[in-house]
């Protein structure tokens, strides 16, 4: 890679630079003190959101860990299990907050590409006994990001819903990425997202926002988030300078998400094709890849530290796995030149 050329940057869509628009919108922003409640563009926002997903009120938060973690604190009591599948962001990537925040201990279960299935969750909730943590709350991803970008089909989170419900235990949506399974499914998130009692959403994914997620639920759930959200020291100003961004990321870059998904499919096939790398490229459902090396005199850390000197960036999960992610800062010739540089590194590191 020459010195001057920006590198192709497929680690994660979290790394996307918000929009001119955004840029003017927060320059432009109304704001107000949002602890008392009066930045009237964060107003906006949680009105928009509540609105988009049918529920009666929304909650901007800084980020999506903070929207889960406030969701789990809100639908638990200290001492209670939560369920959630093993490779979720909630167990794997929000250091034990769960634990220190809410009391509460998770209880993994193994899904098949971050999907659980309605038994296995039956299984998990434990037995009402006096000496066994009771279940109080279940907890689901979509799109998934470890299962790789996976969509929650709908009868199975109706099912896992209905489950919940009988049993009278809480059900949170982490759905950081559920407008890739909007778009995707050409439905609304209201429809994907019905029946839960909180849904985090991040604007600072594919969405492009610079910062901030949203926690969505009834009006008594999201004033007891406020208070939660408060406690980790999340009560912000005049933060309609976020929130405006927030705003233009869903007017503008919802519909977008579909370019992000013919990337990744692009991205797929092309993998399929390359020697020394290994694929179900049908698999791939929305704007994440994830890949397999075998073969090559390398793992996937070297793999991935030769692609980097070589202008793509990339994600190594484990010792074969790689993950890649597309979204709006790169687009389809940059993917036909990650292709390039992939099959160049290969073609060295073959055994
Ligand atoms: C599925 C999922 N949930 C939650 C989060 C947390 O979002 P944040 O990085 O804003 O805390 C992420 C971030 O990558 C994610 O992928």
């Amino acid at each position: 890679m020459k010195m001057e050329e920006k590198p192709i940057d497929l680690r994660s869509d979290t790394v996307t630079r918000p929009t001119p628009a955004m840029r003017e919108a927060m320059m432009n922003a109304e704001v107000g003190d949002d602890v008392y409640l009066e930045d009237p563009t964060v107003n906006k926002l949680q009105d928009t959101a509540a609105t988009l997903f049918k529920r009666e009120a929304a909650l901007f938060v800084p980020s999506g860990t903070m929207g889960n973690e406030v969701a789990i604190h809100i639908l638990t009591q200290p001492g209670q299990e939560v369920i959630l599948e093993e490779s979720s962001h909630i167990f794997n990537f929000e250091l034990s907050s769960m634990a220190i925040f809410s009391g509460v201990q998770a209880r993994p279960i193994r899904g098949h590409r971050g999907i659980i299935d309605p038994e296995e969750v039956k299984r998990a909730i434990r037995p009402k006994a006096y000496y066994i943590s009771p279940t109080g709350l279940i907890c689901l991803e979509n799109t998934h990001n470890h299962g790789g970008g996976t969509i929650y089909p709908l009868e199975l989170i109706q099912a896992i819903i209905s489950l919940a419900r009988s049993e009278g235990i809480h059900i949170h949506l982490d759905g950081a990425r559920i407008f890739n399974a909007s778009v995707a499914l050409n439905r609304e998130v209201s429809e994907l997202t019905k029946g839960f009692d909180t849904i985090m959403f991040c604007l600072s994914k594919g969405l492009s926002a610079p910062v901030g997620s949203m926690l969505v639920g009834s009006r008594e759930l999201i004033e007891k988030a406020r208070i939660a959200r408060k406690m980790l020291g999340g009560g912000m100003r005049q933060v309609g300078i976020l929130a405006a961004a927030g705003l233009v990321a869903l007017e503008t870059m919802v519909e977008r998400l579909k370019i992000d998904h013919q990337n990744a499919a692009l991205l797929a096939e092309g993998i399929a094709r390359i020697k020394g790398l290994r694929i179900d490229s049908a698999a791939v459902e929305t704007n994440i890849v994830i890949f397999q090396i075998e073969g090559l005199k390398a793992d996937a850390q070297e793999f991935a530290k030769q692609l980097n000197q070589r202008g793509l960036l990339c994600h190594p999960f484990d010792h074969i796995t790689l993950r890649m992610v597309t979204h709006k800062d790169v687009n389809r010739e940059d993917i036909l030149k990650a292709l390039d540089i992939m099959e160049e590194v290969c073609a060295k590191l073959l055994r």
